[in-house]
């Protein structure tokens, strides 16, 4: 292949660095535009005795206030199982929650409304932790169970067995855009929604369903998102609901953007998950039996927790062969703002719990880790994952080898070892981590998509479709993969906004499956365009359609040519139909969720990536120094956008497992509410030597010019510089101890695992 090919700049990366690019926020405001704030709930759990907003309503500015009362149809947003209402009716739930909610001339002035309310509150006990919870059996759905042979007698019998846990903190979304939503009401009882969502289908659904009209009467718009990373696949509806409400009761246009920090404490994250493990294995590393416990913290509703735990339950193997095994996901109820998607989809909390795993066999048997990974890998003959899934495409014992011997990790393995034992306050660590991650909604009926092409008369082509732009670079693609396929330069495409009146009932850009989905959708509409075209021209021409083809914008016919506009002008003058619908459905995808087993994923993205780090012993303090990535994309659709992707996904990652600490206080209040307060990575934070390279080999299933999804899976990578972290900490024990780290892996945390490890180290010397 050459390396240059597909690669093409973002569409919008010069509107972005100068400034044109529009968001919602930016679409110039209407004369009697009003703007919305909400009163939130101070207890985390509470009956509401009193709501006195007569102060609230005779704030300058103030034009109308609303009470759950006010709701004209179903209160509820809840996007799969419901229990969100969209203001608190009788008990508020968690900490900052909506109590009601104003419209005012201003933002300033909404804001300074809310603040004048008189609540009255009876304070109920809450529960704050997935740890309470599991006590209390506090859930918001039953659990779930993905069970594989005789695993208590196959960890009974094995000659080496080990106990784990840990504590996985969430991750705050920070998008640089917040949640937006515009809402401009129509002549009639409908609204046109400009909304920062993945998700506009839901956010029309929702917004009919609070007004109590049919979805024929809401238009959601949505050109692009200042980033979304599953913050805004369900957590944009509320907003775009609240405008809605307020938009219908005034006739004005109402804008509701959620400040920073409202957005920090009103929206849900990635969850907290609290996981533990056993496991039997032999004295070559190799497992022989694993029992795992996933307890989420789902916080006060489902929202999308049955998948993101199932997920996390998909990916409990990462890419290792369990044999027997028990793979258990919770999900705790707490008072808490519900937690939601987030890149990776629990997938990356399911993860770590096998990765520490691996490094705690390894310690305990004085092996490196990255031997015992690859002993564990799936491989011909230990294919079928715990939910009876066999790995057709096995990409990652030949991806380990290339990227063991390219980063040249034995070697430095060594010379990390020498340095080490040298003396110095500086220890160093490094690790190999692999990812496996599955691709497809695992809810069936997500796996669809639609898509819209017109060519105009001047032999231009608008493409519209059912994904939406967050900046991963989907409609840079989609106008890539409609130019391939129609055979045109990739000047004459425009990939316009998305909306929910051109391409309905669509599925959130989420998944991974943006461009699988929708690209699949656009090459259907386009070959039904460019199929009737070719069989006009062979029609009026006489020839036989084979003889027909059009390729860099020129059309061929037997020996003559013609350039693409005249033929689409010709075929307009004969009457042929110059627009199509497209639609794309995955396919062999099932599972049974009551027995647990099927093929719930398409195909599988994989990569691996070796982390090096740096550690100062005296304070925990430490450097990310060296990465290197090899990631595995299929055939690349755009290797530049790919790989702006792996390097984002890795960083974000790194933020998660490192710096980003989300804490809430003993009251339910969140602490890290801020950016003074949550650190989230910097330029700074970007290891200083960091290579990313696409692993060469095209996707085994037929996907979009057999690519492979790539937004989430390269997140998980980063949990190498995680166990490079906990590898420096367990040089102190001479490699023989394995710190229980917990994520993040802040100075704080990694200076207690030093502690720990001489603490062992300590208590090995007296006993010898
Ligand atoms: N990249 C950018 N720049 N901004 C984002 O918000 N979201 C991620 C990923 N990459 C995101 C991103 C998440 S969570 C998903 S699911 C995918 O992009 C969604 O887009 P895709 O399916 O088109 O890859
Ligand atoms: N991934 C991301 N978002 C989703 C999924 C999924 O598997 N299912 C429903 N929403
Ligand atoms: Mo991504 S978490 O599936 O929006």
């Amino acid at each position: 292949m050459n390396a240059n090919e597909h690669i093409e700049a973002h569409e919008s990366a010069v509107k972005h660095v100068t400034g044109r690019a529009l968001y919602v926020d930016d679409i110039p405001e209407w004369p009697n535009q009003l703007h919305v704030a909400t009163g939130k709930s101070g207890l985390a759990h509470a009956r509401i005795l009193k709501l006195d907003l007569s102060a609230v309503r005779a704030c300058e500015g103030v034009v109308d206030v609303i009470t759950y009362a006010d709701i004209p149809g179903d209160a509820d947003v809840g996007p799969v199982y419901g229990g969100d209402p969209l203001l608190v009716d009788e008990v508020a739930v968690f900490v900052g929650q909506p109590l009601f909610a104003v419209a005012a001339t201003s933002l300033h002035a909404a804001k300074v409304a809310v603040e004048a309310a008189i609540v009255e509150y009876e304070e109920l006990e809450s529960i704050l932790t997935p740890q309470a919870a599991m006590q209390a059996s506090s859930f918001v759905l039953p659990e779930k169970s993905f069970n594989r042979g005789e695993v208590n007698a196959a960890i009974k019998a094995a000659p080496n067995k080990l106990t784990g846990e840990q504590y996985v903190r969430g991750q705050e979304h920070f998008y640089l855009e917040g949640q937006v939503s515009l809402c401009v009401p129509d002549e009639d009882r409908g609204v046109l929604v400009y909304s920062s969502t993945q998700h506009p289908s839901e956010v029309q659904k929702l917004v009919a369903g609070v007004l109590g009209i049919s979805l024929r009467e809401v238009a959601v718009e949505v050109r692009r998102m200042g980033g979304g990373f599953g913050g805004k696949e369900t957590q944009a509806a509320g907003l775009a609901c609240l405008a809605a409400i307020f938009a219908r009761r005034t006739g004005c246009p109402v804008k509701f953007r959620m400040p920073r920090q409202d957005d920090m404490v009103q929206t849900g994250k990635r969850h907290d998950f609290w996981n533990r493990y056993e496991v039997g294995f032999d004295e070559t590393g190799l497992i022989q039996g694993v029992t795992m416990d996933l307890a989420a913290m789902c916080g006060c509703s489902p929202d999308l927790s049955e998948g993101i735990v199932d997920r996390a339950m998909f990916h409990a193997d990462n890419s290792y062969y369990y044999d027997s095994s028990r793979i258990t996901g919770y999900r705790c109820k707490t008072n808490t703002v519900s937690n939601t998607a987030f890149r990776g989809f629990g997938g990356p909390k399911g993860m770590i719990a096998a990765e520490s795993m691996m490094d705690d066999i390894a310690r305990q048997l004085g092996m490196d880790p990255l031997d015992v990974r690859k002993a564990n890998l799936y491989r011909e003959g230990r294919e079928v994952t715990p939910y009876g899934q066999t790995i057709e495409q096995h990409v990652l014992p030949r991806l380990l080898s290339q990227l063991e011997a390219s980063s040249q990790y034995r070697k430095r393995r060594e010379e990390i070892a020498r340095f080490n034992k040298s003396g110095s306050h500086f220890r160093k660590g490094l690790a190999l981590t692999p990812v496996k991650f599955g691709i497809s909604f695992t809810s069936k009926h997500l796996n669809q998509a639609g898509a819209l092409v017109h060519i105009y008369t001047d032999g231009s082509v608008q493409v519209n479709h059912g994904g939406t732009e967050m900046g991963q670079g989907l409609y840079t693609k989609i106008g890539q993969i409609a130019a391939r396929a129609l055979g045109v330069s990739r000047s004459r495409i425009l990939v316009t906004a998305t909306r929910t009146d051109k391409v309905p009932n669509t599925s959130p850009t989420a998944a991974s499956a943006g461009s699988d989905l929708n690209g699949m959708a656009v090459l259907d509409a386009i070959n039904q365009i460019r199929d009737r075209i070719i069989n006009f021209v062979a029609g009026h021409y006489g020839c036989s359609p084979a003889e027909v083809s059009i390729e860099d914008d020129v059309v061929k016919v037997t020996e003559k040519t013609f350039q693409f506009e005249e033929i689409v002008k010709l075929a307009y003058m004969n009457r042929v139909h110059l627009s199509s619908a497209g639609f794309y459905k995955t396919p062999k995808i099932s599972f049974d969720f009551q027995k647990g087993v099927g093929r719930p994923f398409y195909y599988f993205a994989n990569g691996a990536a070796v982390a090096e780090v740096i550690v100062d012993t005296r304070t925990g303090e430490y450097r990310v120094t060296r990465v290197d990535i090899l990631h595995d994309v299929g055939k690349s659709l755009n290797p530049a956008i790919d790989i702006g992707q792996i390097e984002g996904g890795f960083v974000q990652g790194m933020g998660w497992l490192t710096t980003e600490e989300l804490l809430w206080d003993g009251s339910g209040a969140l602490i890290s509410n801020s950016a003074a307060n949550y650190k989230i990575p910097t330029a700074y934070d970007v290891p200083e030597e960091f290579s990313v390279e696409l692993f060469d080999e095209e996707n085994s299933e037929e996907t979009i010019f057999s690519s492979k999804a790539v937004g989430e899976p390269p997140l998980m990578l980063a949990l190498s510089v995680w166990c490079a972290l906990r590898d420096a900490c367990a040089s102190i024990a001479d490699y023989r101890f394995s710190p229980p780290m917990n994520a993040p892996a802040t100075s704080e945390e990694v200076y207690r695992c030093i502690r720990l490890a001489r603490t062992h180290l300590q208590k090995v010397k007296t006993n010898d």
